[in-house]
């Protein structure tokens, strides 16, 4: 069967069908797979339970792998496979076996508190509830393309900070202090408004909201501006929700595209493996 991409909404996903992810993934397919994933931004490959190696061999195909942030209970979750983070509800023993427990993720990129952030995100779903724990994502090119002319104005030359201190789940990373100026906020410098190397699209690139800030603003006038955008970025005219089936992989372009969770049952399993591939340069 040829490799196919079935487009999931008009906002942006395609669901891959024809391809192996267990097998080595090359030529005509790998080129293919490549394009798709810059035009669609999210792929979804369904079916094809995949064990570490086999998930980090199929990354691969995408660039290097770029390790994940640092963990907060001291050790690699996977200490087998420590370029593979869990994203888990589960305790085991006394100690949770991943990351993000059971609540919202909100909106947001990974890991864009670093100067170079993940291109891609690929989340490996091992075992899911029934119900929640749906993964939405937004593309910030629509975003961008629809914004009104006076707030492209407004933010074209715009540099944000990105909190480097919290992670998704809201919760203090080891090492920081809670800060309640955003001026203050540890974390990398990027555009506002990235125009992507490969596609020369431009795109929104927010982040994630919660103690972002916009260099060289007055902090009433920045968190207004963020309001106005953030409202605009997260309708849901540019997003898709996945709801995920045991042995679903999805990649998606960290750098286009904007993810969140949603809550589930935190007495049921979700066991989600996960990969992010290393950027290639600076945020432009
Ligand atoms: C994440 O925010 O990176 C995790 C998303 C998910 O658990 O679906």
């Amino acid at each position: 069967m040829a490799l196919e991409c079935v487009p999931l909404s008009d906002a942006l996903g395609a669901e891959v069908r024809g391809l192996d992810p267990r097998r080595p993934v090359s030529g005509p397919d790998r080129e293919m797979l490549i394009a798709a994933w810059r035009e669609h931004l999210v792929l979804i490959l369904r079916g094809h339970a995949l064990t570490d190696a086999q998930l980090i061999a199929f990354c691969r195909v995408f660039g290097e792998l770029d390790p994940p942030g640092p963990n907060p209970y001291g050790a690699p979750f996977l200490s087998e496979f420590p370029e593979l983070n869990v994203i888990s509800n589960v305790v085991q023993d006394g100690k949770p076996i991943g990351g993000l427990g059971a609540g919202e993720a909100v909106w947001h990129a990974d890991m864009t508190y670093q100067d170079v952030p993940p291109k891609a995100g690929v989340l490996h779903a091992l075992e899911v509830p029934d119900s929640g724990g749906d993964t939405h994502f937004a593309n910030m090119v629509a975003a961008y393309d629809t914004l009104p002319g006076g707030i492209k104005e407004q933010i074209d030359d715009r540099i944000l900070v990105h909190d480097a201190a919290h992670n998704s789940a809201g919760q203090l990373r080891k090492g920081y202090d809670e800060t309640t100026d955003v001026r203050q906020t540890p974390g990398a410098r990027h555009p506002l408004v990235r125009t992507d190397p490969d596609t020369g699209r431009k795109a929104l690139f927010p982040g994630r909201r919660p103690h972002a800030y916009i260099v060289g603003l007055a902090v009433e006038e920045s968190e207004a501006l963020l309001d106005v955008i953030w409202q605009h970025a997260a309708e849901p005219r540019f997003a898709i929700a996945h709801h995920w089936r045991v042995a679903d992989t999805v990649i998606w372009n960290n750098l286009c595209v904007l993810h969140r969770r949603d809550p589930f049952d935190s007495s049921a399993r979700r066991v989600m493996h996960r990969a992010q591939i290393k950027g290639d340069h600076p945020v432009t």
